[in-house]
């Protein structure tokens, strides 16, 4: 199996604060990766350090067989790296296309070129029809369907998604799930934040539990969700 995607002994600091500490990962090719933990844990700050928007304090991170650790953001995601935001952040003057577009730019400069992969990336997600619209008109399960075309029109080789189920109801979670699914079968890499279990259940291969910055536990879903240190950090020792 091809490893994509390595962290060895990630931390980060902001202050006094270590915010991740220590944490070490891998991904092999077409995997999905969930990431998990309460609240403040520091998932997606683990996240955006391997994404580069995150301070790395110490540590490597290994894409593709390259160290990109001292790399900015843009270039890891010209290298194949592409991720949505846990808070959306579409342009809300800018029409559904116009948005994507801007992510198409990224690598295919020609306008005809960006066109096309921004279209096929709205077709991948189904929001074609809404081509034209502005984003502000969206609902909540088609604006996550347009940050995963803005990451999909970067033409990655591993997704980041920090919480992109958040908030979704269930036919809409059960069709992000499937869809998903859909593109780990053409070996695409996944790493998922995630607070929802069903999720994280039916779609990681291999997971990661973060507590207070530490990772706690790892292993298949169904292993950490038994775990008695993970229970313990959700809920507490009470
Ligand atoms: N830019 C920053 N500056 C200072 N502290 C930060 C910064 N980003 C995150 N933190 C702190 O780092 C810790 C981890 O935060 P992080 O956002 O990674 O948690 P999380 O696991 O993603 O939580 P959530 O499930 O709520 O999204 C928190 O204590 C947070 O306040
Ligand atoms: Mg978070």
């Amino acid at each position: 199996m091809q490893i994509v995607l390595k962290a060895d002994s990630i931390k980060v600091q902001y202050g006094g604060l270590i915010a991740v500490n220590d944490v070490s990962l891998s991904l092999e090719k077409g995997q999905v990766l969930g990431l998990i933990g309460p609240n403040g844990a520091g998932k997606s700050t683990l996240f955006n350090a391997i994404t580069g928007f995150a301070p790395v304090r110490s540590g490597n991170v290994t894409f593709l067989g390259q160290d990109v650790t001292n790399v900015p953001p843009y270039v890891r995601t010209r290298s194949g790296m592409g991720r949505t935001f846990q808070t959306e952040r579409p342009y809300e003057d800018l029409t559904v296309l116009e948005n994507v577009l801007v992510a198409a730019f990224l690598k295919n400069p020609k306008r005809k070129d960006a066109e096309e992969v921004a279209m096929s990336a709205l077709e991948k997600v189904g929001l074609q029809d809404r081509a034209n619209q502005l984003s502000s008109d969206l609902n909540l399960a088609r604006l996550r369907r347009l940050e995963l075309a803005k990451a999909l029109a970067l033409e990655p080789k591993v997704l980041f998604l920090d919480e992109i189920m958040a908030g979704l109801n269930p036919p809409a979670l059960k069709e992000m799930i499937e869809f998903l699914r859909t593109l780990t079968a053409t070996g695409m890499s996944i790493v998922m934040v995630e607070h929802i279990m069903e999720a994280i259940i039916q779609l990681a291969d291999h997971v990661i539990v973060l507590a207070s910055g530490n990772k706690i536990a790892e292993g298949s879903a169904s292993d950490v969700i038994n775990d008695e240190r993970v229970i313990e950090a959700y809920l507490g020792t009470d």
